[in-house]
């Protein structure tokens, strides 16, 4: 488990101070595939490198599997590091080894013989797919190898955590893919806990459990995937999610509507996993016999929950409009009416 407990970290730059860090807790639970999204400078980077202690909180504290690691000297780090393994944007590949050597360092460096550090390395190649490369260079590999390469030597040392940043966003959008299919592979797999720091939603609508949004050195928002896409409550969470979910009524559909004099409520309608199945519409059509049509309906699966947004449009006598609205919160339906 790794638990990061009111950590603040300010760095000075040209005698301004950025606040990088400003009381970030977090809990990252084993088995989990965490998710830290947010724009460019809200301090992911930063919140990460805490985790491997490559950065010290000024004040709070990170527990990596029962060891305070902010408070650690060098040497009692090395045994802690090798429980946590990283991968990055641009790889860091040593250009000028083979990818056998670049997965055989680590190794190496943690005194393993010679036989072992080879079966290791070649268990790990075929692992990640890349059997024939070993006698290959990174700058012979694409984009998507170099980082498949990156991925077996953060194995080499056999962590329990491994730490992504920015890992597929220099990839792209099928790289990016598979090597994420990869990183679900090694969770389930080999049990190893992964955080991932992205500016990328996709990342963790496809592969994340938990997700926790950053904006200037805070956490704003955090929890399960699923509960944060269907119900997300602050405004910079909205954003991501809704380049994945979208919910607007088109443009031009939005002029027409305006020009509109009857009477009518747009419902904005959020239906989660067994609702999505309900024959909603068609069991108000016929209760109430009132006139709807559908504007815009999205559908998406995230982490095998099926979310959908609909907008209906009701038109007619306002009274039974009334009940309809009643109807969806008797029925638990999140629901909102929208103004254009
Ligand atoms: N070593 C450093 N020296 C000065 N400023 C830094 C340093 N590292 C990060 N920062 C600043 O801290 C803030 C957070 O940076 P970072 O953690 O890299 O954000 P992110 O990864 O979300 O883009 C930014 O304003 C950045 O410029
Ligand atoms: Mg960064």
């Amino acid at each position: 488990m790794i638990s990061i407990e009111k950590v603040s970290k300010k760095f000075t730059s040209r005698g301004q101070e950025v606040k990088a860090l400003d009381e970030v807790s977090l809990t990252i639970n084993d088995g989990d595939i965490f998710g830290i999204i947010g724009f460019s400078g809200a301090g992911k980077s930063t919140l990460l490198r805490m985790i491997n202690a490559l950065e010290k909180p000024e004040s709070g504290s990170v527990t990596v599997n029962n060891v305070e690691v902010s408070s650690l000297s060098y040497r009692a780090l090395r045994p802690v590091r090798h429980e946590i393994g990283m991968i990055f944007q641009q790889f860091n590949l040593l250009n000028t080894r083979t990818v056998y050597e670049n997965i055989a360092l680590p190794c190496i460096m943690a005194h393993q013989n010679r036989q072992e550090v080879k079966r290791k390395v070649s268990d790990l190649l075929s692992y990640v797919g890349l059997a024939d490369k070993a006698q290959s260079y990174p700058d012979q590999l694409s984009g998507g190898q170099k980082q498949r390469v990156g991925i077996a030597r953060a194995l080499a040392t056999s962590p329990s955590i491994l730490l992504c940043d920015e890992a597929t966003s220099a990839l792209d959008p099928d790289t990016s893919s598979s090597i994420l299919q990869l990183l679900r592979k090694i969770n389930r797999e080999l049990e190893i806990t992964i955080v991932f720091v992205t500016h990328d939603i996709n990342v963790i609508k496809k592969i994340c459990n938990k997700v926790a949004v950053m904006e200037s050195g805070r956490v704003i928002e955090q929890g399960d995937v699923v509960e944060v896409f269907s119900n997300p409550q602050h405004a910079l969470t909205r954003k991501f999610v809704a380049t994945v979910i979208p919910e607007d009524i088109p443009e031009n559909l939005q002029k027409t509507l305006k020009a509109e004099t009857a009477p009518c409520s747009l419902i904005k309608i959020r239906l989660a996993d067994r609702q999505t199945t309900r024959p909603l519409i068609w069991e108000i059509n016929k209760r109430f016999d009132v006139c709807s049509n559908v504007l815009f309906a999205s559908v998406t699966e995230i982490g095998g929950i099926v979310l959908s947004v609909m907008i209906i449009r009701y038109s007619g006598d306002p009274e039974v409009i009334k009940k309809v609205k009643d109807f969806f919160t008797k029925n638990s339906i999140d629901w909102q009416e929208l103004t254009l």
